[in-house]
């Protein structure tokens, strides 16, 4: 589904390199799916794209791809490879730093280590544009610590009540514990733009009566689609098996909203200053 955006400016737009986060509080909300078929959108959109996989989990993002890591961060660590050669390509060219290559064990890292990494990493930033993290469920310090490092943090919840409240919880310690202000709101498998903007209302309800200062804005709703899961059977992306299915649909509209914005406030870092303010180096 290759579309030139010659005609919405955004390639020639010169945004920053932009580290985009997706973490939700509940699990099974979709935030995974939802990092695989942005990527690819966003890749069809003439952008580069790389995601870190930040969930050590059962549905990694190269398994729900078909996809087969090579290395770990490991084998860097001893010469035998390049950061590059981790990385697997997906479809659309899309770049994955897969979860098993010890992605989760990066913030436990040696000084000497973070500072390989980090010259590997140099030589890796301007090749990309963007870069997606899909993150475990859950207000782990890990998930903290990628929310705090990146540019932007969209917080994924479904119109159940329990993946409300637990948004609800991941913005509190955010905004408590590590000061952060700003999110993106992305609400799935919403039945329709009104069902998705009652679960904002609902969360921002809450966020504006008990912690008063975040600021939390609608990125807008991926509606309930089977296509979906029935991808997943397929070891696809929906965006690829379903390409004209509601849902994929919903994720090209997202991959253009989020390089079409650029909201006051966005520092202009790039993936090197991501990975310092990760790494604390
Ligand atoms: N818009 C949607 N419509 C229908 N089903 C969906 C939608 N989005 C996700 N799903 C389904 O919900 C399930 C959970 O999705 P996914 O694994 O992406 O969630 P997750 O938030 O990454 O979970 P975890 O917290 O365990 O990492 C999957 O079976 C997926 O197919
Ligand atoms: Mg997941």
């Amino acid at each position: 589904m290759k579309r030139p955006l010659a005609e919405r400016d955004i390639t020639t737009a010169k945004h920053p390199p932009r580290v985009i986060s997706f973490s939700s509080g509940k699990g099974g909300v979709g935030k995974t799916n939802i990092v695989v078929n942005l990527a690819i959108a966003m890749a069809d959109l003439g952008q580069r794209v790389m995601v870190l996989d930040a969930d050590l989990g059962l549905a990694n993002i190269d398994v729900i791809l078909g996809l087969t890591p090579k290395y770990t961060i490991d084998n860097v660590f001893s010469g035998y490879v390049t950061l590059k050669d981790v990385l697997i390509e997906g479809p659309s060219g899309i770049l994955i730093l897969p979860a098993g290559s010890g992605v989760t064990e990066l913030l436990n890292l040696g000084e000497g280590e973070k500072l390989f990494l980090l010259d590997e990493i140099e030589g890796l930033g301007n090749d990309i544009d963007i870069m997606l993290i899909d993150n475990a469920a859950g207000i782990s310090e890990n998930v903290m610590y990628f929310n705090l490092a990146a540019q932007q943090r969209v917080v994924v919840a479904t119109p159940e009540p329990t993946s409300i409240t637990d948004a609800y919880a991941l913005i509190k310690v955010m905004v408590n514990k590590y000061k952060v202000n700003t999110f993106s709101l992305l609400i799935n498998m919403a039945r329709d733009e009104s069902d998705a903007l009652k679960v904002f209302r609902q969360l921002t309800l809450v966020t504006d009566r008990f912690l008063g200062t975040p600021a939390i804005d609608y990125l807008g709703f991926i509606p309930r689609d089977d296509t979906v899961s029935n991808a997943i059977c397929l070891q696809k992306a929906a965006l690829n098996a379903y390409p004209d299915s509601i849902a994929s649909k919903a994720f090209m509209k997202l991959a253009e909203n989020l390089l079409i914005s650029r909201r006051e406030g966005w520092s202009d870092g790039n993936i090197k200053f991501f990975w310092r303010h990760l790494l604390r180096v």
